[in-house]
């Protein structure tokens, strides 16, 4: 099979890997900076931005490939799956359309009312007609969280108790969001713990991954500013420390009613991925949000442990075959630590030089935010690279992942503390205190 993959980070780093595992494969990469991991696993490449819709379905029509995949959020909200399909390509991945899943907060939030879907915390949608109706709902909630209504690259969330303290400063919030977002959607703040559950679908069948815990605060403790991720985890026995198994099974549920209702709403079947933000609370399961694409690090988590032949089951996603599919992923724990450059997210440093020593052979490394110049590997100011560890249990995965960042030299910093008993523990009383 020939696959076009779109993306340049350590997600998708770690999609072409996986890919190229797959019996016959080869590999064609649309990128938009030079991913040491994934031109060396690709037959060509090309750069362009991802806007540049018509450069990307030049190469797609010279590449021909059996389907495409669709890394990041940015590219589907650019409507590179709708692109794809005027040259005749499918795609796994969601049309701009469909995408709104997670472009587009308010849609979600309003899917999830009409159709009577469980997980919708307490929410309200405003815009410039509307606002001045946001005071009298933000006071009826204990506290609240502002969410924009369009991508903000993981940082547009403001959360009461974590980025301001008084409900005019969300009503401030509220304002400035609408001078660059047509809508703002106000949420009851909810208490739990937060797993990513990042499943396949074709639009009618939809399957789970092993859940995933990521962590998006800078610094160890969950302290610092948020990021794309600095790292995440999961258990050998695919659930994680803190939740029960029915926590998995109604985030199962809640994405199949999801799917099921965005056919119902736009006629269409969504292929591609949904990634379900999910938070353990004392009233249940609610849903944070969702995204429409595999998570970044919790990727580098989920595929490396699938058995099966990844591109056979992106090809049953495209024709809505993944029904016949039975999915299998190892049992075991894995530990994503990244390195990323000092300063981030805030005031990163770039264009500085980075070495890779020698790594264990049980560690696996995955390039971001990276560009391979003549003479080495560059910073470019985000997530530089992603070090997986994958073994029986969570403590050795975690062993194998720090290792890994040790090989890592230059203006780089990570947070040892992802995956380590004393975090886990930490997690588990939170969970405990909530549900007291
Ligand atoms: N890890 C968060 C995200 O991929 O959106």
């Amino acid at each position: 099979m020939k696959i076009l993959l779109l993306g340049n980070g350590a997600r998708e780093h770690v999609i072409a890997e996986t890919l190229k595992k797959s019996k016959g494969t080869r590999l064609y990469s649309y990128l938009k900076a030079k991913n040491p991991g994934i031109i060396s696993l690709s037959e060509d490449v090309e750069i362009g931005p991802y806007t540049d819709l018509d450069k990307l379905k030049a190469f797609a029509r010279k590449v021909k490939p059996d389907f495409g995949f669709i890394g990041p959020d940015d590219p589907l909200s650019y409507g590179v799956v709708d692109a794809l399909n005027e040259a005749g390509i499918e795609a796994v991945g969601p049309n701009k359309g469909l995408a709104r899943l997670e472009t587009s907060k308010s849609f979600t939030r309003k899917l999830l009312r009409k159709y009577n879907i469980e997980g919708n915390p307490k929410f309200e949608i405003f815009d410039k007609n509307n606002i001045d109706d946001a005071s009298g709902f933000i006071d009826g909630l204990e506290q609240c969280v502002v969410k924009p209504d369009g991508l903000t690259g993981g940082k547009g969330v403001k959360v009461q108790g974590d980025h301001f303290t008084a409900k005019k400063e969300a009503l401030e919030y509220c304002n400035e969001v609408l001078q660059a977002h047509p809508f703002v959607i106000v949420e009851e703040k909810l208490e739990g713990e937060e797993f990513s559950l990042q499943c396949l679908t074709d639009g009618k069948t939809v399957i789970a991954t092993p859940p995933v815990q990521d962590h998006k605060r800078a610094f160890i403790d969950d302290k610092g500013s948020n990021t794309g991720g600095m790292g995440s985890y999961s258990c050998e026995d695919h659930l994680l420390p803190f939740m029960a198994k029915k926590d998995a099974e109604d985030g199962l549920e809640i994405t199949k009613k999801v799917a099921d209702a965005i056919h119902k709403e736009t006629g269409e079947y969504y292929r591609g991925i949904m990634y379900g933000g999910f938070i353990v609370t004392k009233h249940g399961l609610k849903l944070l949000e969702y995204n429409a694409r595999f998570g970044d690090p919790e990727a580098m988590n989920v595929l490396p442990l699938l058995e099966n032949d990844f591109a056979e089951v992106c090809d049953s996603i495209i024709k809505q075959q993944l029904h016949k599919v039975k999915i299998k992923f190892q049992k075991m724990a894995t530990v994503c630590k990244y390195v990323v450059p000092e300063g981030y997210p805030d005031n990163p440093v770039k264009n500085e030089k980075i070495e890779i020593g020698k790594i264990s052979q049980d560690a696996r490394l995955y390039y971001g935010s990276v560009d391979k110049r003549n003479d080495g590997l560059y910073l470019t100011a985000s997530r530089a690279i992603g070090c997986v560890g994958i073994a029986d249990s969570l403590d050795k995965a975690e062993r194998i992942a720090e290792e890994a960042t040790k090989s890592i030299k230059g203006k780089v910093f990570h947070r040892e503390d992802i995956g380590t008993k004393r975090l886990i523990e930490r997690k588990i009383m939170h969970m405990k205190q909530i549900l007291e």
